[in-house]
């Protein structure tokens, strides 16, 4: 048979297993791995790893905060930079309104994102202090494709300890998997309003008010609640050794446990903070950039699967977003950092090239666990019937990180000047090429939303 694209030469690498094989695409999916396949359109990867295409369950486009903030990177702009990275679908947020329900809100947030996406995508279903008298339309959001609903332990959005059991709960019943942003909220605006009293209003002071003892907390009480309830959960970017240990005990225990890391924490530490003017305000999210033990602790973690995956957070605020906010206190700077573009070359570079992971980890850690995590049935992996999301990388190019050469609607990166060993020189989402050497040869609204449901663990 001739298929319409064949993938020639390459090595295909996937979570389990690394072989020599071209690799075809029929009507978007892939349809024979094999030798010596033909195709209407045949690809060289001689040299280069033919993987799946990455995933990434935990982005915000077009976050609205409070006094007209928004981050920077539109769904367009966004998608297409994770695109350049090899990242072919993503998971973002909806954000339900007071009185709206929770499937007007989904409706909502796909009007804006539908017409834009290049990639495919899902959206995690926030459930707020709003939510808790709409937890009986859950069941509705899980069946309209959002399996994952995202609790917050801190901000405006925080639930209390009561309104986790129950947000928990009905979570549960669903068979829904809650990823939580676990921080002590109490503990944290209490340091927050005194070390500004004092005066302490830089930067520096931002991971001083956000202890890790305080992400730990918070990460062992939810932990402690789900175990109570007996339902799965996942913890968001966690930044230090603190939260890896309760992560690395309970799943120790055999309780359904999981969590990520992000490259912000991977790559940059708390000097970062003490860049001098503005550039000290950049870096800031929260949980907080952590010391250098912490970012061993977390490459160890992955290495050792008491972290299961790599997400980005990815949220840019632009220069002036930023500085507007430090120019009163680091409390005011918008908290969020682009890593879209970065991540799983970046993993690659640091991870695999330095040897602290080896290549199948990667692709687990980047690609097949989110992937099933998320509930993405037929992404992460390589076999046939799965979407040819699929990205042809090349080990051997080198590049130097910085703003101009990455495509985020952002105008600074945290990477600036950091060296990338080994770079996408293809991405194919759906069997489409999207990005080819350098190339944008995608368009909005290519992407598509994927109604997902939890998979097995
Ligand atoms: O500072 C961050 N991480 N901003 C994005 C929102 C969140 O907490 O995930
Ligand atoms: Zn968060
Ligand atoms: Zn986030």
């Amino acid at each position: 048979m001739k298929y319409e694209m064949v993938i020639k030469n390459g090595v295909i690498v996937t979570a389990s297993s690394t072989y020599e094989a071209d690799l075809a695409i029929h009507d978007g999916k892939i349809a024979a791995i094999g030798k010596q396949l033909t195709g209407d359109t045949e690809m060289d990867a001689a040299g280069n790893y033919v993987i799946p295409g990455a995933v990434d369950i935990h982005v915000h486009m077009q976050l609205e905060l409070p006094g007209d903030l928004v981050s920077s990177d539109t769904f367009f702009t966004g998608t297409r930079a994770a695109a350049f990275g090899g990242t072919t679908a993503i998971v973002d947020f909806v954000d339900p309104k007071p009185n709206e329900s929770l499937i007007n809100a989904l409706a909502a947030r796909r009007k804006l994102a539908d017409p834009q996406v290049v990639i495919d995508f899902g959206l995690h279903m926030t459930i707020g202090p709003n939510e808790i008298a709409k937890l009986d339309q859950v069941a509705a959001a899980y069946q309209a494709g959002c399996s994952t609903f995202k609790l917050y332990m801190a901000y405006g959005l925080r639930l209390d300890d009561g309104q986790l059991l129950q947000a928990l709960e009905a979570i549960r019943d669903t068979s829904g998997l809650p990823v939580i942003h676990a921080e002590n909220w109490d503990a944290i605006t209490t340091l927050v309003k005194k070390n500004i009293q004092n005066g302490n209003t830089s930067p520096q002071w931002h991971p001083r008010s956000r202890p890790a003892i305080l992400e730990g907390e918070a990460a062992g009480r939810v932990i402690d609640l789900a175990t109570y309830l007996g339902v799965p959960i996942h913890i968001f970017h966690v930044s230090c050794e603190e939260v890896v240990a309760r992560i690395k005990a309970a799943r120790y225990k055999g309780l359904p446990v999981s969590g990520e890391t992000c490259p912000q924490y991977l790559f940059l530490d708390t000097d970062a903070f003490d860049a001098p003017g503005v550039q000290g305000a950049l870096p800031v999210c929260s949980p907080p950039l952590r010391t250098q033990t912490d970012q061993a602790a977390l490459w160890q973690a992955l290495a050792d699967d008491d972290l299961q995956i790599v997400t980005t957070d990815h949220c840019p605020f632009t220069l002036a977003q930023k500085e507007h906010g430090w120019g009163k206190d680091f409390s005011q700077i918008p908290g969020g950092v682009p890593s879209i573009e970065m991540r799983l070359a970046a993993v690659y570079s640091r991870g695999v090239r330095e040897g602290k992971l080896s290549l199948n980890r990667w692709v687990d850690l980047c690609c097949a666990t989110p992937a099933r995590m998320a509930g993405f049935e037929h992404k992460g992996d390589i076999a046939i019937g799965y979407d040819a999301d699929l990205v042809i990388f090349d080990p051997n190019s080198k590049v130097t990180l910085s703003a101009e050469f990455l495509h985020e609607n952002v105008e600074w990166t945290p990477y600036q000047d950091i060296e990338i060993h080994g770079w996408p020189q293809t991405t194919i989402s759906r069997g489409k090429v999207i990005v080819e050497n350098g190339k944008f040869m995608g368009a909005p609204g290519q992407g598509k939303f994927v109604k997902r449901k939890s998979l097995k663990r």
